[in-house]
């Protein structure tokens, strides 16, 4: 990654983190973008700029992170609301609709978003895409009892797909234990009618459509911070 695109990351990592107020229950997110994020709230937890703060992570490894930087981390169970989440996302669309699960944690962010009063997206502007499925393929959550049925069906739905490896070479296994398909479906006409059709397959777990639960994105790009909303 070239150092403008760290700085463009870092930039709306800390827009993000300044919507933050002592206090909150906060979602963190999983990524580079969301790492950033988390390492400046951490910052201002430090020097008591923000108090009270606790962290939900989306990913195991976050929160070992969060931990490790001296942010309280709680869970769901003792924090079922969450105030405020900050993630990162791998492709966003005109009307906020996201692809997410490049790093394979998007289960825990779906269920943290959807428990979230807000849930602000940060990316760089090279995210941001005419239609979901053009730079990235949907990542899909499947047990690993049904991976290859289910890789057969949503290959006849239209996508090329691919089991998602470590860098062992054996499957990725998700923080749940279960396995990634990487479906390529070219770009989205209609990302509803996708999620729909996954979601009515028993053994797919969750998919990486985050359509509608974006309250904003903030986009840093050479022309500077944009704060976009539905
Ligand atoms: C993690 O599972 C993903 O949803 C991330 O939010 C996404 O991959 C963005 O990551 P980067 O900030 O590293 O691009």
């Amino acid at each position: 990654m070239s150092q403008s695109q760290d700085a463009l990351k870092q930039q709306a990592a800390e827009a993000a983190v300044e919507m933050v107020a002592s206090g909150m229950v906060v979602g963190l997110g999983y990524g580079s973008t969301a790492l950033l994020a988390v390492r400046h709230l951490a910052k201002l937890v430090a020097a008591g700029r923000l108090t009270g703060i606790v962290g939900v992570a989306c990913a195991l490894a976050m929160e070992q992170e969060a931990r490790r930087l001296g942010i309280t981390v709680s869970s769901l169970e003792e924090h079922p609301r969450v105030d405020l989440t900050i993630d990162g996302a791998d492709e966003v669309d005109p009307q906020l609709n996201l692809i997410k699960g490049g790093g394979g944690a998007l289960l825990r962010e779906k269920v943290v978003a959807q428990a979230s009063g807000q849930e602000i997206i940060i990316v760089d502007e090279s995210k941001l895409s005419p239609r979901l499925g053009t730079k990235w393929a949907l990542p899909v959550e499947v047990v690993p009892f049904g991976r290859r049925p289910l890789a057969e069906h949503i290959a006849a739905l239209g996508a090329k797909v691919k089991l998602r490896t470590g860098p062992d070479g054996r499957p990725f296994v998700t923080d749940q234990g279960n396995n990634i398909l990487d479906c390529n479906f070219g770009p989205l006409e209609d990302p509803a009618a996708v999620a729909a059709a996954l979601e009515g397959r028993a053994g797919v777990v969750e998919h990486g459509l985050f359509l509608g639960l974006a309250s904003q994105v903030i986009v840093a790009g050479a022309q500077g911070l944009r704060r976009l909303t539905p």
